[in-house]
Formats: structure tokens, C-alpha cells, sequence
């Protein structure tokens, strides 16, 4: 089959189109030939190899050499203990690990994908699976967020941050939206009631605070989300520096315990349960998920490449056929 591979971490540059071996499914996986792949934060951390975390599968080189985690696409076969799908089936969802996607066939178990809507294209059932699961645990599950509840998304011009936003004012939230300039009118769009430019203005410095924020991009001091939360207010760091992982594991509950503000991590746990409860969200048209382009396999560096220049808003999608 035809993927794109990497060999070594790097810009997308090291990115090749090549023939590879289709995958084998095992008792618990199916195989399916991939029509659409989208991409998430992960598949930019897991080229670069940065932050630390993106490297657990390989420190010096990358183990997985098929990046991709958001698949749409159609069952070609099911091992023995699959019960949920067939062969010909239409589904779409997170492969574990956030590898193997960018590729003409690719392996996944059951509990991580669902039957697509007939109603979606490939391409737009590839946008939602990660960004959509992060965004509604973020908001839904683990947030819980309630109406006139002030919200700050950092990094909400991205994959997970455009579902987030919407999700926020879906459920009645007054929402700030940090990213850079150019996606600006992109969150007003989106719904953001309130924007800001990270590249000229840091929010944990401007005196207001909130009851609810979620971090797709975490660099700063623990100390520093503190601030800029409300008493009782929680931060959840999904992606960044792995310096702030340690800050939240070793002082987070000492914050709490001070104050009462809730620094911690959102662990995603990847399940269908929550894939479908976004997607119905999706399919009602509540939440959209915006595909800002679209590209072919081969074009995969250059896709990468717009992402990792700091362009893309919401989504990118790969169509493989
Ligand atoms: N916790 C979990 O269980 C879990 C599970 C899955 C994934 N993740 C993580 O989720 C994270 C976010 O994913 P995503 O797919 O939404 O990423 P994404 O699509 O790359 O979006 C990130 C956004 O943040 C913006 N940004 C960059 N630097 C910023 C800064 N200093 N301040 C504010 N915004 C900034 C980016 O804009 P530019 O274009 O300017 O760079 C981009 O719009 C990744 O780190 C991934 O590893 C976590």
C-alpha cells in the first residue's frame, strides 16, 4: 500500500510518499482502507518529536513510522473478536497511539471507531474523532460547564480549539479565545465572545480570570494558571511542555489545597461512547467542524507544512481515494 512514512523527526521535509506493507489486523483490530485522515496537533509533535512526550514511542528516531490518527474509511476485514462491525462498513475514529493514519490501510479496534452517519462525507467524519472527544471532555464531561460561566480556550484556532469554542457556547459559556492574529475572525466566527492575539498579549497577565480553562498549548508556570483562575476554577492542560506536566503533577494539589483552584490534567480516554455523542452534535449542525482544506496523500508535507506554519484554522483533511 501507499503511505507516507518518516524516518527521523524533523519539518515536513522528511515526509515520503512510499509502497509499505499493508498492516495485519489482529483478533481484536480491523483492517480498513482509509478514504480520509485528518490532522491533529499529535501527527505536528509526533514529526518534530517535541514536546518530549511525542518521542515515548521512539527516542532518537521515530518507532511508528506512519503518522495519522483520525480515520474515515471502510472495513475490509475483522478479526475473530470484533462483534460491532462487518466487512463493508462505514466508520470513522481514533486509532490508539495516533499513528498509522496517513496511509492507504490501517489497523484499529472497535472501541475507538463508529459506523459514519450517511449523511457525512469521509472527510468530514475524519475531522471530528481527536479534536471533538478533547473538546467534549473538555467542556462536557470533565469541565462541565454551565451557562454564563466565563471560559478561556488557548490554542482554540486549532483542531481541538475550534470544537471547544462551540461547545462552550453551545452550553451557555461567555468564551475568550487565545490564539494567533490570523485566526482571530476565525474565533469571532467560531462564536468567541472575547480574542486574544498570543503573540502580543499574555492572558495570565491581564487581570481577569475565569472559571474554566483549557490548555492545548501549555508553557507556562502553574503558578501563572493560578492566577488567571477564579476560586474554584479549574485548568486542564491538554498538549505542551512537559515541564508543566511535572509543575501540575508535584504542585498542582498543593494549589489546591491553598486555594482551592484545580490545576490538573485532562487524560483523554478514547472511546466511541464520545465520539458519538459528538458526532450526533455535528450531524445536528449545534457543532460544526470546519474543514479549512483539504489535500491529497502525496500532498501530505505540504498539508503539514500549512499546519506547522501556524495557518491552518480548525481542521486539515487528508483524502486518501
Ligand atoms: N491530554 C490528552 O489525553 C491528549 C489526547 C490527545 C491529544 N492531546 C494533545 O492535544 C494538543 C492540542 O491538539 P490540537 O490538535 O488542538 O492542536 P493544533 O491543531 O495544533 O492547535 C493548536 C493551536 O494552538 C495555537 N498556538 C500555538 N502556540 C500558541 C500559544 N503560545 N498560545 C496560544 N495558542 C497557540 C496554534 O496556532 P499556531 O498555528 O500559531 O501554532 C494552533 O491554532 C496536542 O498537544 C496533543 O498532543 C492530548
Amino acid at each position: 500500500m501507499k503511505a507516507i512514512i518518516y524516518t527521523e523527526y524533523g519539518t515536513p521535509d522528511v515526509l515520503q510518499l512510499k509502497e509499505v506493507p499493508q498492516p495485519v489486523p489482529t483478533d481484536d483490530e480491523m483492517l480498513i482502507k482509509v478514504h480520509a485522515v485528518s490532522i491533529n496537533g499529535s501527527d505536528r509533535e509526533g514529526l518534530i518529536g517535541k514536546p518530549l512526550y511525542a518521542r515515548m514511542g521512539g527516542l532518537l528516531k521515530p518507532h511508528y513510522q506512519i503518522l495519522g490518527s483520525d480515520i474515515a474509511g471502510r472495513v475490509e476485514i475483522v478479526g475473530k473478536n470484533i462483534t460491532q462491525f462487518q466487512p463493508g462498513d462505514e466508520v470513522f475514529g481514533e486509532i490508539p497511539g495516533y499513528h498509522g493514519g496517513f496511509a492507504e490501510y490501517a489497523c484499529a479496534p472497535e472501541k475507538t471507531l463508529a459506523k459514519k452517519p450517511a449523511g457525512m462525507t469521509f472527510e468530514e467524519a475524519a475531522a471530528i474523532p481527536q479534536a471533538g472527544v478533547i473538546a467534549l471532555q473538555g467542556m462536557r464531561e470533565k469541565g462541565q460547564v454551565q451557562p454564563g460561566q466565563n471560559v478561556l480556550i488557548n490554542g482554540a484556532g486549532g483542531s481541538a480549539g475550534s470544537f471547544a469554542v462551540q461547545l462552550a457556547k453551545l452550553y451557555g459559556a461567555e468564551v475568550t479565545g487565545v490564539d494567533n492574529a490570523g485566526k482571530l475572525d476565525f474565533l469571532r466566527s467560531l462564536g468567541a465572545d472575547h480574542i486574544i492575539d498570543y503573540t502580543r498579549e499574555d492572558f495570565t497577565k491581564m487581570g481577569k480570570q475565569y472559571d474554566l480553562i483549557l490548555d492545548l498549548i501549555a508553557h507556562r508556570s502553574v503558578f501563572a494558571y493560578a492566577r488567571a483562575l477564579k476560586p474554584n476554577g479549574t485548568y486542564f492542560f491538554v498538549g505542551g511542555s512537559v515541564a508543566v506536566i511535572f509543575q501540575i503533577l508535584f504542585l498542582g494539589p498543593w494549589i489546591r489545597r491553598m486555594t482551592g483552584k484545580n490545576i490538573r490534567m485532562l487524560v483523554v480516554s478514547q472511546n466511541n461512547k464520545d465520539l458519538i455523542a459528538i458526532t450526533e452534535l455535528c450531524e445536528s449542525g449545534k457543532v460544526v467542524p470546519v474543514i479549512d482544506r483539504r489535500y491529497s496523500l502525496s500532498e501530505a508535507p505540504e498539508a503539514l507544512r500549512y499546519v506547522a506554519e501556524g495557518r491552518a484554522k480548525g481542521k486539515v483533511v487528508i483524502t486518501v481515494i
